[in-house]
């Protein structure tokens, strides 16, 4: 699978913003190659945009443990829903829901792409419905990093392009490697 082919199946409008919104591929093997490696229960991408990495993930994974996905746009929900049942694919939950608002707990594994940065930045948004704050983003970022610090000890945080912060209360730096794309790192609830 290539990213042109992967990113063909969308809809034009969501297309053209793979770039800047949707997880690379040769990322999603990456975190793959990482999971591999670890006791996973359950990974649950917060902000999972058109299903893109929860929908590769799983496949690489091979049903080795449930991938789920929350989003809080419901067309995004419905496209990745759609193209779960068009490739055929199991074992991958879509939610429609705001994660800062009903926090998902209870997984062993968490993938955030930078969800709440879109508050801040103008270009390549996904829609305009969203203010865009400065002061929304900083107590949003407040808000995600309070549930993250209720997560239980042991809990593993993998960030691409970060969580939106420097400094995670609770979790310390596991694993951090500067990819072609952008920064891949993990974090581990303390
Ligand atoms: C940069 S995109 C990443 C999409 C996906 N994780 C991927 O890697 O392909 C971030 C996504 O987070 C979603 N998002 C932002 N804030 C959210 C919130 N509070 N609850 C649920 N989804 C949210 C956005 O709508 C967007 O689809």
């Amino acid at each position: 699978m290539t990213d042109e082919i992967w990113d063909s199946f969308l809809p034009i409008e969501y297309k053209v913003l793979s770039p800047y919104q949707w997880t690379p591929i040769e990322i999603i093997r990456f975190t793959w190659e990482y999971l591999k490696t670890q006791s996973v229960s359950s990974v649950m991408d917060l902000g999972s945009g058109v299903g893109k990495f929860c929908l590769n993930l799983v496949q690489f994974a091979n049903g080795s443990f449930p991938v789920y996905g929350v989003e809080d746009r419901k067309g995004l929900v419905d496209v990745s829903e759609k193209l779960r049942q068009k490739l055929k694919i199991t074992g991958v939950t879509f939610t429609h829901s705001d994660f800062l608002v009903n926090f998902p707990y209870g997984h062993s594994h968490y993938y955030v792409f930078n969800p709440l940065y879109e508050i801040m930045k103008g270009e390549h948004s996904i829609d305009f419905k969203k203010e865009k704050s400065a002061m929304v983003f900083i107590k949003n970022l407040q808000i995600l990093k309070n549930h993250l610090s209720h997560c239980k000890k042991g809990t593993k945080l993998i960030t691409y392009h970060g969580f939106g912060g420097s400094v995670l209360p609770g979790y310390k730096i596991v694993k951090q490697k500067e990819l072609e794309f952008g920064d891949w790192m993990v974090w581990e609830k303390e």
